[in-house]
């Protein structure tokens, strides 16, 4: 029977899991798999730093002592950023190793190239913990429902940023103090403006309408907006990603968004995530549970790891590759459609009213909903809820309001879901 020997890159807050999983699942793994297996190295950045409860004489600080050691027949790659280790996980594969990544900023960027390099060397290149932590996605998507002509994927799959806007909205916390707490509870980046500025959640979008729609999107595609002005707002505000396959083109974004209370997606909290599915088939499904932290994460990469030794065991890595074989193009932002609430102040005089409407209409943008509160004799206060219209279409009508006299401030713009 054969010991599968694992070269860890990284034993931060993932890494650090997946070592402790690895050791709680080891006296199950022959039965699960057919194989026994054991952390063989780790790469770390700094060798000199305590770590407790880990075999010190398995730190290197040296990434060729794990590809050329021809022992190690898995890498695990969670370091996170894309170099070094883009150049470790090419060479790993070109080694004949299998690779299991969480690492989204590489994969958005060329997922596809490092499955055709896997597919090339007939070996296993698994990211299952690279979208929504510990929730199981990437495999529902390119094997449960492979059946299916995929049109939608939404959801909240940034955990850093929904802990925050819980925090902040159901308990007043700042964000500064959200931000904090989500860090030490090992949610956030190594650099956690990728979180706050959606960059996380936009690699997440990129990765999965690529997987669904079987045509490359890269992280460049996703028009990305941030949570920075949500605080403003007293309704349920999630940071939501979308992709959807339309007949035009592919849409790919990251917004803030107000949701209904009512809306399932306005119930996932803090470091929750959720991913609902459409498919011609299946129809709707969606998934739910921990999108960040170190054991939920760790579950993701432990189960890449066993699907690989039981492929190992059974002589069939490789199998599953670059499922990218439509070339489908990607809408510009400008295209994209929205519903849009506008919160402005204005001028409280007869015909006001009408001049912002009549600005709406010869942009082509319809009124779903007017609300207006007074503010002082002069002052209102108006909210506007739109269908859904085009980016630029909304873009062109903002401007020629903010160049109207009466027309003192536009205070929010929001997407709605
Ligand atoms: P982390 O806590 O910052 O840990 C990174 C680890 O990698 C550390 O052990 C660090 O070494 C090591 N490392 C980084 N750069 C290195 C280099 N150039 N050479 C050698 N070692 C290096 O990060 P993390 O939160 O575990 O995230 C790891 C990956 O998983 C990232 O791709 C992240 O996006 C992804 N991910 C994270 C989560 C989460 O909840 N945290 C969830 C899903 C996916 P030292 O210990 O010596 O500093
Ligand atoms: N920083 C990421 C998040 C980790 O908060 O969702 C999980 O990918």
């Amino acid at each position: 029977m054969k010991t599968v020997k694992i070269g860890l890159l990284g034993l931060g807050t993932v890494g650090g899991g997946v070592y402790k999983l690895v050791e709680r699942q080891k006296s199950e793994m022959v039965s699960k798999t057919g194989a026994d297996v054991e952390i063989a190295k780790i790469l770390v950045h700094n060798r000199n730093k305590k770590r407790e409860g880990i075999d010190e004489s398995l730190l290197t600080d040296q990434w060729k002592d794990i590809i050329e050691d021809k022992e190690i027949d898995i890498v695990v790659e969670v370091m996170g950023g894309i170099e070094p280790a883009k150049t470790i996980i090419t060479e790993a594969l070109k080694a004949g190793k299998n690779v299991v990544t969480a690492n989204k900023d590489l994969l958005a960027v060329c997922g596809e190239d490092l499955l055709e390099i896997a597919a090339a060397h007939h070996v296993d290149l698994m990211f299952e913990a690279a979208v929504a932590g510990g929730i199981p996605i990437m495999r529902p998507l390119r094997q449960c429902l492979a059946g299916n002509e995929i049109t939608e994927v939404t959801g909240i799959v940034n955990g850093t940023t929904n802990y925050i806007l819980t925090k902040m909205f159901e308990l007043g916390m700042s964000f500064e103090e959200a931000l904090a707490k989500a860090t030490e509870l090992g949610y956030a980046e190594a650099d956690p403006t990728a979180d706050i500025e959606g960059l996380d959640a936009g690699r997440k979008v990129a990765i999965m309408a690529t997987s669904a729609f079987h045509s490359k999107v890269v992280f460049d595609d996703v028009h990305i907006e941030d949570i920075k002005y949500a605080k403003e707002f007293d309704s349920v505000i999630k940071l939501i990603g979308i992709a959807r396959n339309t007949e035009s083109g592919i849409e790919a974004c990251v917004y803030p968004m107000l949701l209904s209370s009512e809306h399932p997606l306005a119930s996932v909290r803090n470091s929750f995530n959720a991913v609902f599915v459409h498919g011609d088939a299946v129809d709707d499904v969606m998934f739910y549970g921990r999108g960040a932290g170190e054991f939920p994460t760790a579950s993701a990469v432990m189960g890449d790891i066993i699907d690989v030794i039981r492929d190992m065991v059974n002589g069939c890595t490789g199998r599953i590759s670059n499922t990218c074989y439509r070339e489908l193009p990607v809408k510009k932002c400008r295209d994209i459609r929205s519903k849009f609430f506008l919160r402005m102040q204005v001028e409280n005089r007869p015909g006001v009213l009408a001049s912002i409407a009549s600005v709406f209409g010869e942009h082509k943008v319809s009124i779903n909903k007017v609300v207006q509160k007074i503010i002082t004799d002069g002052m209102a206060e108006v909210v506007i809820v739109t269908d859904a219209v085009k980016e630029y279409h909304m873009q062109d009508a903002q401007e020629e309001l903010l160049r109207m006299p009466i027309v003192k401030e536009i205070s929010s713009v929001i997407r709605e879901y």
